[in-house]
């Protein structure tokens, strides 16, 4: 999803201008099948995530998409499973050998079994008046803050983990990086920067999230 649009930004910082000007060019080229094709995010997630894991590991691709990022892990020798709110997507990532659940997020699954969740969120700050009423939007739209789908995985991840369990999770810049590292600490989860790629206007990063102490006992 990394933006290519003709206004500038740089750091980290929020630009509600430069993210609309972004989300508007994403949604000139958004792609009419309806599924994420596999972008410079997925890419960075899936290279990480094939140094990260390994023969025998159990892992869940969440919102997989075309199954791109699952289909890498796979091939550095684990166990994957998909999980995709998007029908279309299901089917796509079905049809590339990966098994797939359609539901929300962790949802589905048991307590304390996965070895790696894996999750190329939607990310985009996104008005409620451009939000647009297809499976693409839910591909890309992160909600007004861009956190709007980041924010429940992140209340239900640490469930599935098995105990040694770790979550590769790919944030942008337009994000706020530092919002879901606090978030992610405040629900017992520390964040390590462990990949990262700069393109013109946003900085893609893979956080490895691992149980730790709740910074918010409140909030467990
Ligand atoms: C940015 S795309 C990433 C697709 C693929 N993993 C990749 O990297 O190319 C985000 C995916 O998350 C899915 N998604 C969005 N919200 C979801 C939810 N609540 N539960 C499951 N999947 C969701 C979308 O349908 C979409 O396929």
């Amino acid at each position: 999803m990394a933006v290519e649009v003709g206004v500038g930004r740089g750091g980290s910082e929020y630009a509600p201008g430069v993210a609309f000007e972004a989300m508007t060019d994403l949604v000139e080229r958004r792609d009419l099948d309806q599924v994420y094709q596999p972008a410079e995010d997925s890419r960075l997630l899936a290279e990480t995530a094939a140094e990260r894991v390994g023969d025998g590991d159990l892992v869940l691709d969440v919102g997989t998409g075309s199954g791109h990022v699952a289909a890498v892990a796979e091939d550095a020798g684990a166990d994957v499973v998909g999980v995709d709110l998007n029908p279309l997507a299901c089917r796509d990532a079905r049809d590339s050998g990966i098994p797939v659940v359609q539901a929300n997020l962790t949802d589905p699954f048991r307590d304390g079994v996965f070895d790696a969740v894996l999750f190329n969120p939607p990310y985009l700050p996104t008005p409620p008046e451009d939000e647009r009423d297809d499976w693409m939007e839910y591909a890309l739209s992160g909600g007004e803050d861009g956190r709007a789908v980041i924010e429940p995985f992140l209340d239900g991840v640490g469930r599935v983990l098995a105990p040694a369990g770790r979550v590769l999770l790919l944030v942008s810049t337009l994000t706020g990086l530092d919002a879901v590292v606090e978030y992610a600490a405040k629900r017992g989860l520390s964040a390590e920067e462990v990949a990262a790629e700069s393109h013109p206007f946003e900085r893609l990063v893979v956080l490895a999230l691992v149980p730790g102490r709740s910074t918010d006992e409140t909030t467990n």
